[in-house]
């Protein structure tokens, strides 16, 4: 493989997506946060206002996706991230997302691309497998900061609660579920903070590849 691809896949509020920007910057490689094609495709479907499993109309919106006119700050609410995990358990909805992901991680130099099916689905010879992981309380901790710094007023339980929803949602779903890849290592960055996160994701990186 000419590009090298660091492949992340873990939870909602792991930590997989600060971490995968850094070592993006790190390692002069491109970043792909995937779970922004599928938060995407949820809220197009929310604007046009059609069921979230309508497969029908989510694959034709999936296909035709075009991440460069879209706000980002329109995906990244909390209930677009429930809306995107009822969407992406649509095969066909992660069918016409793949190419468009493995496409953009071979162009050289690579990427670092995070999400839930990284390291199983959608590069399963990347060299470098990262599962970032953390308690389900820590996340709902996480999340629930990002979300007050943006201005959401939520309580941290209603907070756990879609973080445990999600989770259940994404890890029994027929299509992709969310598991570690067999030869992923697992980095549990429940007790790390945002730095040394990154310092020993750099010491997994440097033997992998
Ligand atoms: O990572 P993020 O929280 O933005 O992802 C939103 C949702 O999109 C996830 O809960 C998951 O259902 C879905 N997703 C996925 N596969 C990916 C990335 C995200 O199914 N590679």
């Amino acid at each position: 493989m000419d590009a090298l691809i660091i492949a992340i896949d873990g939870p909602a509020g792991s930590g997989k997506g600060t971490l995968a920007r850094r070592l993006a910057g790190a390692y002069g490689l491109r970043h792909l946060d995937t779970g922004l094609l599928y938060r995407a495709v949820a809220r197009l479907m929310l604007d046009r206002s059609r069921p979230l499993d309508d497969e029908d109309a989510a694959h034709a919106v999936a296909a035709t996706l075009n991440l460069e006119f879209m706000d980002e700050s329109r995906l990244r609410g909390r209930e677009i991230g429930d809306a995107a995990s009822v969407v992406s358990a649509q095969p066909r909805v992660r069918h016409a997302l793949l190419e468009r992901q493995r496409s953009f991680g071979l162009e050289p130099p690579g990427a670092v691309l995070d999400g839930r099916d990284i390291g199983t689905v959608i590069f399963p010879d990347a060299p470098v497998k990262l599962f970032v992981t953390a308690s389900a309380e820590e996340r709902a901790r996480r999340r629930h900061a990002e979300l007050v710094e943006r201005g959401e007023h939520v309580d941290y339980d209603a907070i756990l609660d879609d973080i445990r929803k999600r989770d259940d949602r994404d890890m029994n779903r027929a299509q992709a579920p969310l598991k570690p890849a067999d030869d992923a290592i697992t980095l549990d960055t429940t007790d790390l903070d945002a730095d040394a996160a990154f310092e020993a994701a750099c010491k997994i990186v440097e033997t992998c590849r």
